[in-house]
């Protein structure tokens, strides 16, 4: 089985893919994280990540740097939403995003184009969504807790400046695949839209 979860910024679709992947006990990958990779990768080689060959040679950055504690910040998230753009860096990172998609175990993936690039044959497409306002309060209350401090207008800003980019790309702009089940999340707690990614899910298989 595989579950392409897709949608924007803290829209939720993270913490469901995780639950859904330990529900199914199936293998999870947060693509993020390799854009996140790639951007982190740029800024250290101090290259520009809005030039495609810089972007490009990023691609290649060691697997250690996944589970480096600075891809999480908003900064970092920026830099990505900035090399994602680039043809030939979503092409680079396309064949180890489609392997994992497609081993044997099944997987459970969550990103921006799962259900319409890379797993367009996901058994199950979820597209989870939630307000801008929504977003941006969990996104602050995140980074506090990690000792970050940005006020709520600046993380509202960033998350609309990285909407605005991420869906009027060109390539693989994030928009939701026309099989895709729409998932709200904005008046849900994170318990209550597993439940409701769940249900889901357990209709569709
Ligand atoms: O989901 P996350 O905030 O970690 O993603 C960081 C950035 O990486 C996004 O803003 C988006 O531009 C890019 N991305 C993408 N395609 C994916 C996953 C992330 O373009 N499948």
């Amino acid at each position: 089985m595989i579950i392409a979860v897709d949608g924007p910024t803290a829209s939720g679709k993270g913490t469901i893919a995780k639950a859904l992947a330990r529900h199914f006990r199936l293998p999870h990958l947060d693509t993020g994280l390799l854009y996140r990779a790639v951007g982190y990768q740029v800024s250290l080689y101090n290259g520009d990540p809005d030039d495609p060959a810089d972007a490009l040679a990023a691609t290649n950055f060691p697997d250690e740097l996944l589970g480096h504690p600075d891809l999480r910040s908003e900064a970092t998230g920026g830099l990505a939403s900035r090399v994602s753009v680039h043809p030939a860096v979503r092409q680079a990172l396309f064949e180890r995003q489609r392997s994992f998609a497609t081993q044997s175990a099944g997987a459970v993936l969550d990103g921006r184009d799962i259900g319409t690039v890379i797993a367009p044959d996901a058994d199950v497409k979820l597209f989870v969504t939630a307000s801008v306002e929504a977003r941006a309060h969990r996104r602050w209350m995140e980074m506090t807790r990690r000792g970050e401090s940005h006020t709520l207008a600046q993380i509202e800003d960033d998350l609309r400046r990285r909407d605005e980019r991420d869906t009027a790309r060109k390539d693989a702009p994030l928009v939701a695949a026309p099989d895709a089940i729409m998932l709200d999340t904005s008046d849900m707690d994170k318990d209550a839209a597993i439940a409701a990614a769940l249900a889901i899910v357990n209709d569709l298989t």
